[in-house]
């Protein structure tokens, strides 16, 4: 492939997904614990295995979603990208290449200066469940850095990690921020004044997995197991039985777009108030028009009818996040009608328009897929950039998306 094109690809692809990531650096600073916070200690979690002797069936539908999968140890089965000759090449200058590398067991990321080979680093953690991208980690000592090759899905493509146009370097920290959303512990092994952070390596729980949700569940085991005649559970906490806004706190330390926090990562535990943990007024809007990934699903749904005008709305009303519902449309309308429907509030004008196929389908008209921003690449052959598409929360009446979706109907059906 012709070098300048592909480097002006990666130009494109550096304001990718990850693009957000500087300015969540930038957000954050270094709060200290107040006296009384009981911040959760490695000691106290089970670890999902454990859970599944008396929960199997959630934990079997949980391995399969994108919660589970948004990190882990780098393996060949956790790299999404291709390792075959000819695949693994990503050109950053003219005589700038970083390879993609099967080495005995290992997988490297190795940097050949015209043609000879300048450094090389190890595939150790992966970060993405591979949705839309994936990018990846190696630890030196007790530190993480990112590699600078990511993976992006929709082009099946190596590109460039962000911040790294023309120029390979392997030092970028990875940020204990970073970790609290995308895994469900880690314990630092450095105060917070010390930059980079350093982690204890032996503490990592991979994924946003059941402890994240339901709190360190050690003693929830122990208990249950040797009370096997008990039948109500103790010492782990169940989102449905706290408040409507605990719920969303839950979901908002992850999904409430750029916060910054007030208190070390890895405090805040579900049933907390975030307000405790982050600065929630910061210069941000808290409905910005940001769907982008590391966006703000919290913010648009908030700014919506549904939810203003609903006592309670939360994420859960619509996901039911044990299971691996991506692109399930019908499933969710059905959760839509649930509010709409002819016994509680206003159903849709458009019924009589649209049919009885409208009862699988609410998606496309009021939570229309909208280019993001962040997202864009350029891919081969193309001259304009192709943005990824995302889910709006916001949801509303949306004249054009209408138009649109009955001009498809319109048409798959004279084609019948
Ligand atoms: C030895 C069996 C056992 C193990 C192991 C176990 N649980 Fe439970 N769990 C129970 C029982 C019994 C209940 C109460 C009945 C029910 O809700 O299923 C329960 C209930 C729960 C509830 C609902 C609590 C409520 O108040 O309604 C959650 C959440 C939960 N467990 C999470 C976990 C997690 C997470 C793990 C792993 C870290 C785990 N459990 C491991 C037996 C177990
Ligand atoms: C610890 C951080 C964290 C928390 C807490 C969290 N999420 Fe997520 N969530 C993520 C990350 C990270 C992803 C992206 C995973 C990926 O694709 O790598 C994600 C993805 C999702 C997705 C998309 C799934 C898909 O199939 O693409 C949904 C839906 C979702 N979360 C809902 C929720 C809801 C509802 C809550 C609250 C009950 C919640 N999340 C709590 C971090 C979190
Ligand atoms: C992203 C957050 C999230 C993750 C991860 C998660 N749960 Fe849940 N879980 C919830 C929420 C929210 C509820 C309450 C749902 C409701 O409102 O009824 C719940 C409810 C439960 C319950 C109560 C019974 C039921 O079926 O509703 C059990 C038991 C449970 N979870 C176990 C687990 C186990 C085991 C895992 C890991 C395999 C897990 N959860 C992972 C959010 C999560
Ligand atoms: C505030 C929480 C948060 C922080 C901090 C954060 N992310 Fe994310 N990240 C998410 C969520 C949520 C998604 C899922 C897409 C969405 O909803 O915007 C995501 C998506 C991603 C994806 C794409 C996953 C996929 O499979 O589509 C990658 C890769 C990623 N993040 C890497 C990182 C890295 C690396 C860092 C730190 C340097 C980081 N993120 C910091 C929450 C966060
Ligand atoms: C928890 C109940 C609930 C759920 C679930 C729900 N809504 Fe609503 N929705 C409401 C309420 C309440 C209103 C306000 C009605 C009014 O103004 O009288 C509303 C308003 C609306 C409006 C009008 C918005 C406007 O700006 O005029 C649309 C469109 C809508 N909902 C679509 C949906 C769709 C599509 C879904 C599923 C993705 C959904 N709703 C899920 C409760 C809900
Ligand atoms: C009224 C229903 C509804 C509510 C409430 C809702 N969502 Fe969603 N969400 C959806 C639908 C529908 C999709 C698209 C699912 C698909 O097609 O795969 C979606 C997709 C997502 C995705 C994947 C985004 C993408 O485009 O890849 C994430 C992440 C997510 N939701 C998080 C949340 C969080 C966090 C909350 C609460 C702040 C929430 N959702 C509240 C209906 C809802
Ligand atoms: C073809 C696109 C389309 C589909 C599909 C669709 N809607 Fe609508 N919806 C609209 C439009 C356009 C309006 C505004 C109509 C008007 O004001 O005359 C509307 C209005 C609404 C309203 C506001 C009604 C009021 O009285 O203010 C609600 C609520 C709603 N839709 C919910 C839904 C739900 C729930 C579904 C799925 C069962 C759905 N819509 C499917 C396009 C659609």
């Amino acid at each position: 492939m012709n070098p300048f094109f592909k480097y002006r690809r990666s130009v494109a692809v550096t304001v990718l997904i990850f693009s957000g990531l500087l300015i969540f650096e930038r957000c954050m600073n270094n709060g200290t614990e107040t006296a009384g916070s009981k911040k959760p200690v490695f000691s106290q979690f089970a670890g999902s295995a454990s859970c599944a002797g008396c929960h199997k069936e959630i934990c079997n539908n949980h391995l399969g979603t994108a919660h589970y999968l948004t990190s882990g140890v780098a393996d060949k089965n956790s790299i999404k990208g291709s390792f075959d000759t000819g695949k693994n090449i990503f050109q950053f200058a003219a005589n700038t290449v970083v390879a993609m590398e099967k080495r005995k067991d290992s997988f490297f990321q190795v940097e050949y200066l015209a043609g000879r080979e300048a450094a090389a680093y190890p595939f150790n953690v992966v970060i993405g469940s591979g949705t839309k991208g994936q990018t990846y980690l190696h630890w030196n000592k007790d530190r993480l850095f990112q590699l600078p090759i990511t993976y992006f899905t929709a082009a099946n493509e190596w590109c460039n990690s962000p911040g790294y146009p023309g120029k390979v370097v392997f030092n970028r920290p990875v940020t204990s921020r970073c970790l609290e959303c995308h895994s469900t512990f880690a314990e630092p092994a450095s105060t917070p004044d010390k930059q980079p952070e350093a982690f204890n390596r032996n503490t990592m729980i991979y994924g946003v997995d059941c402890e994240k949700c339901h709190g360190p569940g050690a003693e929830h085991v122990v208990f249950q197991t040797k009370n096997p005649g008990v039948k109500t559970a103790k010492f782990i906490i169940n989102p449905a039985s706290l408040s409507r806004q605990q719920n969303l706190d839950l979901c908002i330390l992850c999904h409430g777009g750029r916060l910054q926090k007030t208190k070390p990562s890895f405090s805040f535990k579900v049933g907390d108030a975030i307000t405790d943990y982050f600065a929630l007024n910061d210069a941000v809007p808290q409905f910005a028009s940001e769907i982008d990934v590391h966006g703000n699903q919290y913010g648009l749904m908030a700014a919506s009818k549904c939810f203003m005008k609903s006592n309670t709305m939360t994420c859960n009303t619509c996901h039911n996040t044990h299971i691996n519902e991506a692109g399930k449309t019908a499933v969710f309308s059905q959760r839509c009608i649930s509010c709409h429907n002819t016994e509680h509030v206003a159903e849709c004008k458009m019924k009589t328009t649209v049919g009885g196929g409208i009862s699988s389908n609410c998606i496309d008209c009021h939570m229309p897929l909208e280019q993001s921003r962040a997202i864009v690449v350029l891919l081969p052959g193309n001259d304009v950039p192709t943005p990824a598409k995302m889910r709006s929360h916001y949801i509303k009446i949306y004249p054009n998306e209408t138009k649109k979706f009955i001009e498809q109907m319109k048409s798959s059906a004279n084609k019948k």
